[in-house]
């Protein structure tokens, strides 16, 4: 594992994080590369010779060294935005490589992908194929179409992060996909050899996604009957890690093999959009322990990093472990974590047996790598932290802290 103590010292790959909380300051994210490009990797040869596409899902973790360090690897890349689609071609990623999802594309994000020539658009509405097909003509191009479709699959995961029910806003409801195929074939400008979905995030147990991939791929036979050449299958990311010390995340080695031979005699090229499993596990937040207090029978660990830093435990009630850079030996507590926001939302966990982390001590708030710092905020006028990159025996900041100066620009 690359976070790891050695002796007392927590490690990440072959740095000391005290030295790093020490020296970039807390708080403070930290990633392992060699963690990220192993489980890159893992996607890859998990596909093997089935023809296929990982493409990394940026939402997770967008940070440019990341994203430049993972197109040297050959990956695609999935994107929601413009400003995405700004970071893969910044980072020297390959639009041909590229796939653009998401319910609310503008006219101008449509554009400048059309401009940049993506790969494909996966399209989640008749209106969006209507918007696409007009800009497209307009250019005299062509556009490649994946119908997002909502398989009708539960994943069984946070309501928040499930995707795939037909009371979600995502994709097309399965039993209208060839009447929407029917019609777009009208639509000359529009390329419709593709197909996608994606059912949810952070799915523990497998067998949901295989229930999706069975219906898609009686889908494209049924789609490809009707006349749409389907050549392209993405069938989305959403594998689970492992954020409580002895939950147990699906295989990627496992997953990929299945898939192969799901899909194996089909002639289709697989794509996937990984996010969390590449970069979740990678990271950590590293922060300081301010003050200890107790408010009658609570004790509290007040901490330097803070909701806005790190929102899932508040938004999903998101577990993640709180590990001590410097184990101290002294027998646990059990404690709130929480920051200085002025929020009673801002915590990190709650009744949480942990070390007894004490005054200038710090902490690793653990799987933090996906979700983490792209969802931070400047709540409370609070500077974002720095990035960390670890690889091997070194780190080099890949973002830095932000400034008062930082706050209020723009404004
Ligand atoms: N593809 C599509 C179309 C997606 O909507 C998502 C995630 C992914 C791929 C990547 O899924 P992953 O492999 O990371 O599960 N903020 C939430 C997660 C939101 C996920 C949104 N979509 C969290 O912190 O749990």
């Amino acid at each position: 594992m690359e976070f790891q103590y050695r002796g007392n010292e927590l490690y990440c790959e072959g740095v000391n994080l005290s030295d790093v909380a020490g020296r970039a300051g807390t708080p403070c994210y930290v990633y392992s590369w060699a963690m990220i490009e192993k489980r890159y990797r893992a996607y890859d040869a998990a596909f093997g010779d089935l023809p296929h596409t990982v493409c990394y899902a940026v939402k997770a973790n967008s940070n440019l060294s990341l994203l430049r360090l993972l197109a040297g690897l050959g990956a695609g890349f999935d994107i929601v935005s413009g400003g995405e689609l700004f970071r893969v071609l910044k980072a020297g990623g390959d639009p041909a490589k590229v796939v653009f999802s998401g319910v609310g594309k503008t006219a101008v994000e449509i554009e400048y992908a059309l401009d940049s020539g993506i790969f494909s658009f996966n399209c989640e509405s008749e209106a969006e194929l209507a918007l696409i097909d007009e800009l497209a003509g307009r250019r005299g191009v062509q556009a490649r179409i994946a119908v997002r479709v909502n398989p009708d699959v539960d994943a069984f995961t946070h309501p928040y992060i499930s995707t795939g029910l037909r009371e979600h806003k995502f994709g097309v409801d399965i039993s209208e996909v060839e009447g929407v195929y029917a019609r777009a074939l009208g639509l000359k400008n529009l390329l419709l050899d593709s197909v996608s979905c994606h059912i949810g995030s952070q799915l523990l147990d497998a067998s949901p996604l295989f229930e999706a991939i069975e219906k898609m791929r009686a889908l494209v036979g049924r789609l490809r009957a009707g006349g749409a050449p389907i050549r392209h299958l993405d069938l989305g990311g959403g594998l689970g890690v492992p954020y409580r010390c002895g939950d147990e995340a699906p295989v990627i080695a496992d997953y990929g093999g299945r898939v192969r031979a799901m899909l194996a005699a089909q002639d289709l090229h697989v794509m996937i959009e990984p996010g969390r499993s590449i970069t979740g596990e990678a990271g950590a937040l590293l922060s300081r322990v301010l003050y200890r207090k107790r408010n009658g029978e609570k004790e509290f660990v007040i901490v330097d990093a803070a909701m806005n830093d790190l929102l899932r435990p508040v938004l999903y009630h998101a577990h993640h472990e709180i590990i001590p850079l410097t184990k101290n030996g002294r027998p646990d507590i059990t404690a709130d974590v929480v920051g200085p926001v002025c929020e009673s939302s801002d915590f990190f966990a709650r009744d949480r047996v942990m070390a007894d982390v004490q005054p200038g001590e710090a902490v690793a708030v653990c799987t933090a790598g996906a979700y983490g710092f792209v969802l931070s905020s400047n709540y409370n006028s609070r500077p974002r932290t720095p990035e960390v990159l670890v690889e091997g025996e070194a780190w080099r900041v890949i973002r830095k802290r932000e400034t008062h100066e930082d706050l209020i620009r723009g404004e």
